[in-house]
This record gives structure tokens, C-alpha cells and sequence, in this order.
């Protein structure tokens, strides 16, 4: 019988600082990482550079079919770049107009489900830290460890803005967090995959709580 790989998934809203916790989490326990907003990200992206009318779903989906997403990391401790039809994308993918055209082509079904195998494939041992939406309730069900974070639509503002700050990308907080709750409506209200915890996930409310402590928290439900 072939050993079973742990998976751990974190699912949660934009902003919720998945993507944050998720890579120190892999980093500490020596997991691989699947940062599955990117690849949504990817899509949409690769589906404007075409021209494409992202609510053209036979369109986009053949782009998703056939587009060449990698994730390279550059191997000094740097930032993961996500390499499409190969143009590094990763500064691109950041913005909140691709943030935003993710959430938009991902709500057509037959793009979620042809991305499905791409994600499968990042199941690799020792194990598997997957970020996302419906990381727990869809792609791996039957993982071990599922986290869902959650923090006030606010305190994800503050946090985004900060961010986007700190690349030099200037932003209001009032747009972001209209942009932020326009994007959770849309990711819980879709038909398919909507954002909303495992049944089986542990909520963890991180508003005031510092990286670190998530991080620790995170880690100790692994080995509870
Ligand atoms: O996590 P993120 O902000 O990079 O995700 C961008 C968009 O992609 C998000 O608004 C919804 C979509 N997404 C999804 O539908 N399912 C996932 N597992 C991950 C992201």
C-alpha cells in the first residue's frame, strides 16, 4: 500500500493572510506548497493577454485547458515566480485587477474542473500545504488537517493595503475594501466551489493576531 501524504489546507477569503501562513507553515514543516489562487490568477491572466471576454466561458475554458503555468522558486529564499506560457507573470498576478479577474473566471465550472488534476499533482510526499477557496471542501476532501482563517473584511483591507504599500503600488483603503467585499460576495455566492469551511475545518478569527501567532496556532493543531 503506497504511504498516505498529508495534506494540510488552509481556505479563507482574500486578505484572511492565507497565502502568508500557508508558505511559512510548508517552510516550517519541509511540505511542498500549492498556491491555487494563482493559479486562477493565471487564467485570467493568460485570458486577457488573448484578448479574451472573461465572461466567454467555452473561451476561457480552452485557455485554462491549454495554458503553461510553473512555479519556479528562485532558490534564494525569494519570492515563488509564477511563470505563464512562459512570461514571468508574478509581479502582474498581484494586482487587484488580476485578483479580481481570478474571481471572476473562477466561478465558471469548467475552468475550476480544469485546473482539478494540476492541483492533484502538487500532492507530493512528505506533504502538502494547499492554500485556497476549496481546498478542504473540494480538491482534497480527504485531507488530514483543514483550516479555514477568517478576519474582519477591515482588518483584511488594512492588512492588503499594507502590503501593496510596501511593493510601491498606491491604493486607497476605501477601494480595497470595497474591492475585498465585492470579491467574497461573488467567491461564497457562486454555484460551484463556493467559499465556505469544511465541515471538518478548524476557524481561526486572526483580526489583531500577529503572523507568528497564526503561524504557532496553525502548527499546534497539526500535532494535536
Ligand atoms: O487567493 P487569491 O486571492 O490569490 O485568489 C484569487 C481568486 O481566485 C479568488 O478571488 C477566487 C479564486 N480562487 C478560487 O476560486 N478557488 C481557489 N481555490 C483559489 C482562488
Amino acid at each position: 500500500m503506497q504511504p498516505v501524504i498529508p495534506i494540510l489546507t488552509i481556505d479563507g477569503p482574500s486578505g484572511s493572510g492565507k497565502g502568508t501562513i500557508a508558505r511559512a507553515v510548508a517552510d516550517r514543516l519541509g511540505w511542498h506548497l500549492l498556491d491555487s489562487g494563482a493559479l486562477y490568477r493565471a487564467v485570467g491572466y493568460a485570458a486577457g493577454m488573448a484578448g479574451l471576454d472573461l465572461s466567454d466561458a467555452e473561451a476561457v475554458t480552452r485557455c485554462a485547458q491549454s495554458v503553461k503555468i510553473r512555479f519556479r522558486d528562485p532558490g534564494d529564499g525569494g519570492e515563488t515566480r509564477v511563470i505563464v506560457n512562459g512570461h514571468d507573470a508574478t509581479d502582474e498576478l498581484r494586482t487587484e485587477t488580476a485578483g479580481a479577474a481570478a474571481s471572476a473566471i473562477a466561478a465558471i465550472p469548467s475552468v475550476r474542473q480544469a485546473l482539478v488534476d494540476l492541483q492533484l499533482s502538487f500532492r507530493k510526499p512528505p506533504g502538502l500545504v494547499a492554500d485556497g477557496r476549496d481546498m478542504g471542501t473540494v480538491i482534497f476532501p480527504e485531507a488530514r488537517y483543514k483550516v479555514f482563517l477568517t478576519a474582519s473584511a477591515a482588518e483584511r483591507a488594512k492588512r492588503r493595503h499594507k502590503q501593496l504599500k510596501d511593493k510601491g503600488l498606491d491604493v486607497t483603503l476605501a477601494s480595497l475594501l470595497h474591492e475585498i467585499e465585492a470579491r467574497d460576495a461573488r467567491d461564497a455566492s457562486r454555484a460551484v466551489a463556493p467559499l465556505k469551511p469544511a465541515a471538518d475545518a478548524v476557524t481561526v478569527e486572526t483580526t489583531g493576531m500577529p503572523i507568528e501567532e497564526v503561524v504557532a496556532k496553525v502548527l499546534s493543531l497539526l500535532r494535536a
